[in-house]
C-alpha cells in the first residue's frame, strides 16, 4: 500500500468548485505574463480571471485539475471538450468594459484602448484576419489552459496533469486537443513539444498586450500529435 502524501507534497487532483475557485484565480493572474505576474500590464485580477479562467471553473469545472499542497492551489490545467461551447474571451472583456469601467481604469486603460488599436490596425493592414484571431478545426475540438506557479514547477506535474487530461479525452471519445500559447514563451513551447504537441501553422501578432520593452507579442497554436493531422 502505498503512503498518502505528506502535508507539504504537491497533489494532484480534480478542480473542487467550492473550495479551489479563489485559488485558480489568482493563480491565472499571478502567472498571466508567460508566467510572471501580469499586474504591470493589467492591473485588475477580477477581469483578468473572469476573462481566462472563469468558463472553466464556471461553465465546465469537470474539465479542470488543481496542484494543491497544503490546502492552497499552486497550478491548474483547464480543459475544455468543445471550444465551440467555450465563453468567449472578448464578450467577457466586453462585459467588463461597462461594468468594471476597463477603458478609464488605471491598470487597464492602456492595454484595453491598444488591443482595439491593434485589432483595427492589424486587420486593415491584412497582417492577420479575424479567422487567426479564434483557431477552428474540428480535428482538434478540446483546448487547454495550464500554469503553474514558480514553486511548483520542473518537477514533472506539467506532464502529469497534460497526462490526466488527455486521458481524459481519451475516454470521452478520443477527442483532440489543441492550445494557444505565446511564440515568446520558449519554455512553454519545449514543454508542450515534450509532452506530444506540435506547432500549427505560423505565429499570429496577438493584440493588446506587449512585452516588458514594448514588443508585439504572437500566439501559437499547437496540437497533440497523437491526432491526425
Ligand atoms: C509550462 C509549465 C506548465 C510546465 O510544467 P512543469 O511542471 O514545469 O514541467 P515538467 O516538469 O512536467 O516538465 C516536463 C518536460 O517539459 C520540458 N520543460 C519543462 N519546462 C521547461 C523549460 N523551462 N525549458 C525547457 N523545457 C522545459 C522538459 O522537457 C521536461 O522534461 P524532463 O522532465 O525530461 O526534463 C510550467 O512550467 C508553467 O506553468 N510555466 C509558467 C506558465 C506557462 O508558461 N504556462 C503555459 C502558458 S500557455
Amino acid at each position: 500500500m502505498s503512503a498518502a502524501p505528506g502535508r507539504d507534497e504537491f497533489v494532484i487532483r480534480p478542480y473542487a468548485a467550492g473550495a479551489d475557485r479563489a485559488g485558480v484565480r489568482r493563480v491565472c493572474h499571478q502567472t498571466g505574463y508567460m508566467g510572471e505576474p501580469i499586474d504591470w500590464q493589467w492591473r485588475d485580477a477580477e477581469s483578468f480571471a473572469d476573462i481566462f479562467s472563469s468558463y472553466y471553473t464556471d461553465g465546465e469545472p469537470g474539465s479542470a485539475f488543481v496542484v494543491e499542497r497544503s490546502g492552497r492551489v499552486w497550478g491548474y490545467l483547464l480543459g475544455c471538450t468543445d471550444s465551440e461551447r467555450a465563453w468567449k474571451p472578448g464578450a467577457i472583456a466586453g462585459r467588463h468594459l461597462l461594468r468594471r469601467g476597463l477603458a478609464f481604469r488605471p491598470g487597464t486603460a492602456a492595454v484595453i484602448w491598444r488591443t482595439m488599436g491593434d485589432t483595427i490596425v492589424d486587420v486593415t493592414r491584412r497582417r492577420v484576419s479575424v479567422r487567426d484571431l479564434e483557431f477552428s478545426d474540428p480535428r482538434w475540438p478540446a483546448h487547454l489552459h495550464i500554469n503553474l506557479l514558480a514553486e511548483a514547477r520542473g518537477q514533472g506535474l506539467g506532464r502529469q496533469l497534460v497526462q490526466r487530461w488527455l486521458e481524459a479525452l481519451h475516454v470521452q471519445g478520443d477527442i483532440g486537443c489543441h492550445l494557444q500559447t505565446l511564440a515568446e514563451n520558449s519554455s512553454a513551447l519545449a514543454f508542450f513539444e515534450s509532452v506530444g504537441f506540435e506547432r500549427l501553422g505560423p505565429p499570429v501578432l496577438t493584440p493588446g498586450l506587449r512585452t516588458r520593452s514594448g514588443g508585439r507579442l504572437h500566439l501559437q497554436v499547437m496540437t497533440h500529435h497523437a491526432h491526425q493531422r
